[in-house]
């Protein structure tokens, strides 16, 4: 098991498979982007299967999200769900994605085995979607949804960001948008955790702004307690349910005590924590012929030393030297 001194388990395994992306999203990426990881350096197949295997088999592993950058832009993406399908005891697999692609590859991912999708998307305004991911392509995001719903790769579930003076008014239409295609909504404070630190705590619209904007339009009841168990988000039934939004406070209410979480990079580095300092090397282990038993302690080792909370805010706290786009959110 993957266990730290402060009694927490890891049972979720975030895997980046890529840290390239097609978008350039202002609170991740500048817009030239960034010097992508080199080939070399990212896992192979072969040896990410390894890795998730072990992680399942042997270290107590229930659910792997596959992230990036941009999942969908790793050659053999199928491949790979499929084989991790095909891990006794099965774990659950949903992707984080901007969607861009989703349209081709959601029944095929459906297919190989992969239960859910997260989506990316921070506004319904094209002109608005541009100016804040620097690309024009809203109707492709779209268009992965809607194959993602037709694929069953159910519930469908978006993930937003609100930005000050870019989106924030957005609030209550993207979650009636939702509602009515039975797509389920969570807003994320933004973190800092942009390659071009821009990050502005002051800037930053808070989760209680946003529940205030939601308040304004629909009745929220908060959702019983316990049913938020490890999730991150704080969630409310909206105008009485079965529908239901999340609001994750990551910087405002984080929820490091119950997390349950251990993340793997592109290149074969452990994270404790998205904010970790330190990670620990497993591609050099596997690499230099380390067996199951070296990698698994490796692993182990590197969740002990997970740290109560992340901290943000904090005098003490830095952002980490990977951006975003290379940890998988
Ligand atoms: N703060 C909050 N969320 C972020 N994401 C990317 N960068 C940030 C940030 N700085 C989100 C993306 C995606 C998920 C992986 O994390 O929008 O939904
Ligand atoms: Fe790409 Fe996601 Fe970063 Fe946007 S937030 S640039 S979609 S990796």
């Amino acid at each position: 098991m993957l266990l730290d001194s402060f009694g927490r388990r890891a049972v979720d395994l975030r895997v980046s498979l890529t840290d390239r992306c097609n978008l350039r999203c202002g609170y991740c990426m500048p817009a030239e982007g960034l010097p992508w990881l080199p080939k070399a350096e990212l896992l192979t197949d072969a040896e990410l299967v390894r890795l998730m295997d072990l992680a399942v088999t042997a270290l107590g592993v229930r659910e792997i999200r596959f992230t990036g950058g941009e999942p969908l832009l790793r050659p053999g993406l199928a491949g790979l769900v499929a084989a991790c399908a095909a891990l006794t005891p099965r774990p659950e697999l949903s992707l984080t994605t901007n969607g861009l692609g989703l349209a081709r590859l959601a029944a095929p991912l459906r297919e190989a085995g992969l239960d859910r999708v997260n989506v990316s998307l921070d506004t319904l305004d094209p002109v608005v979607f541009h100016r804040l991911t620097r690309r024009d392509r809203h109707a492709d995001v779209l268009a992965g949804l809607a194959a993602a719903e037709t694929a069953g790769l159910r519930p469908v579930k978006l993930n937003a960001v609100l930005m000050r003076g870019v989106n924030e008014g957005e609030a209550a239409g993207l979650l009636e948008w939702c509602l009515e295609r039975g797509y389920e909504l969570r807003f994320i404070e933004q973190m800092p955790l942009d390659a071009q630190r821009g990050w502005d705590r002051e800037a930053m619209v808070s989760a209680e702004e946003i529940h205030a904007m939601l308040a304004q339009r629909f009745t929220l009841t908060p959702e019983p307690r316990g049913a938020r168990g490890s999730a991150p988000a704080e969630r409310w039934l909206v105008d009485g349910g079965p529908a239901r939004v999340g609001i994750i406070a990551s910087v405002t209410r984080p929820f490091c005590r119950a997390c349950d979480r251990t993340r793997l990079t592109a290149d074969g580095q452990v994270r404790d924590c998205l904010f970790a300092s330190e990670e620990t090397d497993l591609r050099g282990a596997l690499r230099a012929g380390a067996d199951d038993a070296e990698l698994a302690a490796l692993w182990r080792t590197a969740m002990w030393g997970k740290k109560a909370a992340a901290g943000i805010g904090e005098p003490s706290f830095a952002q980490p030297s990977r951006p975003m786009s290379s940890i998988g959110g």
